[in-house]
């Protein structure tokens, strides 16, 4: 473990911590009694993300079927410099920054106008936030860090009080295909409302392609995904005094052609009976049963232009690989 800087131009804050905050605690296991109370049953995604789950992650965006990570660094690679020429020096907020690799291109275009800037990544995984941000510190001297701990909600609220240069909030990735319609909605109003006029939103997503091209990323032949899917048993064996026997279910992943999402699922391979004592929750299931543990949705540019533009945030320009896999879309704040 790297040791903090100790300057003025380092800070890591912690918002109300999902790990010790006493509601935030409750809505934790809230919402797993909510999914597997319901038909179909479903875990919310953010049950994949504890460390084991966080580095099996870091090992589907190196496997060779999915495309998403690399094919966003190669169009970051090609297209900072020309992101930072238009914004000009900004402030740069970073969801879910993770062990911000790909954020690098951008840091690298932004120190290259050599006026101070300053990089606020915000994760709700504090270890791996504060261990990039101490490197970062080490390879960007000049780069004044804010590292904000919390969900996108707190670290979103927590910003609106800060008055600062022009900034430019990015969330890389398509995470924002794992929303629902509902949480895609109120994140955008979210963004458009911590930005002032003439702020700009970095989004990037995963567009629509070939069902085999979609499936084989979320089915990888390694078994790296579905390690990846059958671990959240694991975190909640571990969170919630938990009886799942991961080798009584199966990974599925398949492609939504009408929804035009990847809907990722665990399949009960036998008739069971599932305990979580800390939550008061016994869980039956069928043989065959599918249990939703994420949506992916892929992505239309117009669409999305249209959607974004719909929230008073004007789409600038688009920039986009060869194959037109994967997009950043760069908008401005109208107020
Ligand atoms: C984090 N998120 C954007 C990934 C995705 O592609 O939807 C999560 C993932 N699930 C399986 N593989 C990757």
């Amino acid at each position: 473990m790297l040791n903090e800087p100790k300057t003025e131009k380092f800070k890591i804050e912690y918002l109300q911590s999902l790990e010790t905050g006493k509601d935030a605690k409750q809505s934790w296991g809230q919402d797993v009694k909510e999914g597997l109370n319901q038909y179909p049953k479903s875990i919310p995604p953010k049950y994949f993300y504890d460390d084991r789950g966080s580095l099996l992650f870091e090992q589907i965006c190196q496997l060779p079927e999915y495309y998403p990570t690399r094919t966003e660094a190669s169009i970051l690679k090609q297209y900072s410099g020309e992101i930072a020429q238009i914004t000009g020096t900004c402030e740069l907020v970073e969801l879910g920054s993770g062990s911000s690799t790909k954020t690098r291109l951008l840091l690298d275009a932004y120190e290259q106008q050599k006026k101070g800037f300053k990089y606020m990544p915000i994760d709700v995984s504090a270890g791996i936030l504060k261990e990039s941000a101490i490197q970062l510190k080490q390879d960007y001297n000049s780069l004044d860090i804010l590292g904000l701990v919390g969900t996108y909600d707190e670290a979103l609220s927590h910003l609106d009080s800060f008055a600062s240069q022009r900034r430019m909030v990015f969330f890389l990735g398509s995470s924002i295909g794992n929303f629902s319609d509902v949480a895609y909605d109120n994140f955008l109003d979210k963004i458009a409302q911590v930005l002032n006029n003439g702020d700009y939103f970095l989004l990037g997503v995963d567009l629509q392609k070939p069902k085999s091209i979609l499936e084989a990323a979320y089915n990888d032949s390694q078994g790296v995904t579905a390690t990846f899917n059958l671990n959240m048993l694991n975190h909640l064996n571990n969170r919630f005094k938990g009886n799942f026997d991961p080798n009584c279910f199966k990974h599925k992943a398949i492609y939504n052609e009408e929804k035009k999402q990847i809907e990722m699922y665990l399949l009960s391979e036998k008739k069971q009976k599932v305990n979580l004592e800390a939550l008061n929750l016994a869980v039956s299931l069928e043989k065959g049963e599918k249990i939703l543990t994420e949506i992916s949705r892929k992505f239309d540019v117009e669409d999305t232009k249209y959607k974004l533009a719909s929230k008073k945030l004007k789409p600038i320009k688009i920039f986009t690989d060869e194959n037109q896999w994967f997009a950043l879309i760069l908008s401005q704040a109208i107020k």
